[in-house]
């Protein structure tokens, strides 16, 4: 008897050679392993069945077999349970206990997000066909013993995607939100409207997307390497699309079926040319612009207006009944003031208000706009510049992306507001990913290895608790200026967004570079089935 306890002990040691990710909290490795068979039953209570619906889906383009859902085991010697336990509010409303051995899986959880981030694991418990889309037959579907418990270490652990810079077809999007849910991401934020196209339709404003999601042509090459804008070249190719309500309806729901909760960015008042282009009059020159077709930082914003601001505020009323998400992003980076410095409306209004700058222009549009989501019961999301002109009006459940590094977020935090942490340095998934740029697909510039996203630590030094508490997390970027395609995003993306969602989920003192590489070397074979361009680890 005591050797079959010293026994048991010596193989539940710490394991890390199972290649889950992100790193789970506590995992200890068993003996045996539960074999699926199409005898297999998943037991669900009624909170967990749609859940359970879902791994079975999962379960059966590989396996060939679809196994029965049910209230109850019945007979069935294996069955995989999926339930809630109330007593496991410790776990917040998004971990789990996963158990596994010879007769049983269980996946306990406080709510069933949990429930969801535990069949996850579970996929990745079992061998990497599980993920192709048709019947494997020289392949054991076997999942080693383990006892797993486990909770994100983040509430906002996110990933962005541009489609305006690059439309991006509908069943990429989805790819995408799958490979977010698959690494327990829950946030996609969708930049929907830019420059150089607007990609969502608004009913009340046709000419949004009838104009404004087509531009004529496309630079060709990297802005940064042309020696002055005559000699620019332009590919000629039209370049377009845009998501109908239908299409973000179904988008919104796929994500919310895998716990992902879409954030849409509506550009304003800086990168907002699209709409310019297709109602002239919210510019502030009168002239009649075109999409853009070059990239970088344009000169043409909103006009401050009361018209303007209505504009936004009816595009934003039909955005609101798509997206039931808390968060609605309205950009506010990169707005240079020179046509409000140069527009009697604009020094009407500074006047007006008894402001004192064109920077406390937009914070006064910011807050305008972030009060009246409040009012709405959700929250406005924008960028670090939303702080230049002060936070005077700014409702106090507005949310801050700090890019220009963590300074904005640091600011934004002290002041009471919630942050996101996304600065280039670390999170910038647009930045190429060799310093050997030669054999590496056009990127905007910037090194940004694998190590160095997995290094970021998106709480500052400096925080006590309760600043901390304001952090909610980070989030990768990709722009496409340069990534014109799905698969050119992939590679950029994958596997730098691993890293980062292991940041996010995966307690501090758990993250090991080494560790992450080792499994990471395994999980490559998961995102090869799945057809995900990443780029190969190395320099
Ligand atoms: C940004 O990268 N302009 C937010």
């Amino acid at each position: 008897m005591i050797n079959l306890i010293a026994l048991v002990t010596l193989v539940a040691i710490q394991d890390t050679s199972l290649a889950v990710i992100p790193r789970p909290v506590h995992m200890t490795r068993g003996t045996g392993t539960f074999l699926v068979t199409p005898a297999t039953v998943v037991v669900t209570d009624r909170a967990t069945r749609q859940i359970g619906y879902q791994l079975a889906d999962w379960l059966q383009p590989a396996t060939g077999y679809r196994l029965a859902v049910s209230g109850a085991a019945g007979t069935a010697a294996r069955t995989i349970a999926l339930r809630l336990d109330p007593t496991l509010a410790r776990l917040g409303d998004e971990g789990y206990r996963l158990s596994v051995s010879g007769t049983h899986i269980r996946i306990q959880a406080y709510r069933p997000a949990g429930v969801f981030y535990g069949v996850e694991t579970l996929r990745q418990l079992l061998p990497p066909d599980i993920f192709r889309a048709a019947p494997v037959t020289a392949v054991l579907w076997t999942v080693p013993a383990v006892e797993i418990e486990d909770m994100p270490r983040f509430a906002w652990r996110g990933a962005h995607l541009d489609v305006s810079r690059s439309f991006m077809p509908k069943e990429f999007v989805k790819k995408y939100i799958d490979l977010l849910a698959l690494h327990k991401l829950n946030r996609f934020h969708w930049h929907l409207t830019d420059d150089q196209g607007w990609r969502i339709e608004i009913k009340k404003y046709p000419l949004l997307t009838s104009i404004g999601a087509w531009r004529r042509q496309s630079l060709v090459g990297q802005q940064r390497a042309y020696a002055d804008t005559t000699q620019w070249v332009y590919d000629k190719i039209p370049h377009g699309g845009f998501y109908t309500q239908d299409d973000v309806r179904e988008i919104v729901a796929y994500a919310q079926a895998r716990f992902i909760t879409v954030v849409p960015e509506i550009e304003m008042p800086g990168h907002a040319q699209a709409a310019i282009a297709a109602y002239p009059w919210l510019g502030n020159t009168g002239e009649q612009l075109e999409v853009l077709t070059h990239w970088g930082v344009d000169q043409n914003i909103l006009n401050p207006s009361d018209s303007a601001i209505h504009f936004m505020q009816d595009v934003l009323t039909e955005v609101l009944a798509l997206f039931p998400g808390h968060w609605i992003h309205t950009g506010g980076d990169e707005a240079p003031k020179q046509q409000w410095q140069a527009s009697p409306v604009a020094q009407a209004r500074i006047k007006e208000l008894g402001l004192h700058s064109e920077n406390e222009l937009q914070s006064w549009m910011t807050a305008q706009m972030s009060q009246w989501l409040a009012a709405r019961g959700r929250a406005l999301i924008g960028w670090d510049e939303i702080l230049e002109g002060g936070t005077e009006g700014l409702a106090r459940n507005a949310v801050v992306m700090s890019w220009r590094g963590m300074d904005g977020g640091i600011a934004a935090a002290q002041a009471g507001h919630d942050v996101v942490m996304t600065p280039t340095s670390n999170t910038y998934f647009d930045y190429y990913q060799s310093q050997n740029t030669v054999n590496e697909p056009l990127a905007i510039g910037g090194f940004l290895p694998l190590d160095t996203v997995y290094a970021f630590e998106p709480v500052p030094a400096a925080f006590d608790a309760a600043q901390a508490a304001h952090i909610l997390g980070t989030q990768g970027q990709i722009w496409t200026e340069y990534q014109r395609t799905p698969k050119n995003v992939e590679y950029m993306v994958f596997p730098r967004l691993i890293a980062l969602a292991e940041v996010a989920w995966t307690p501090r003192d758990l993250r090991n570079f080494a560790d992450f590489s080792g499994r990471l070397s395994r999980h490559l074979a998961r995102l090869s089935v799945l057809d995900v361009s990443y780029r190969r680890p190395g320099p």
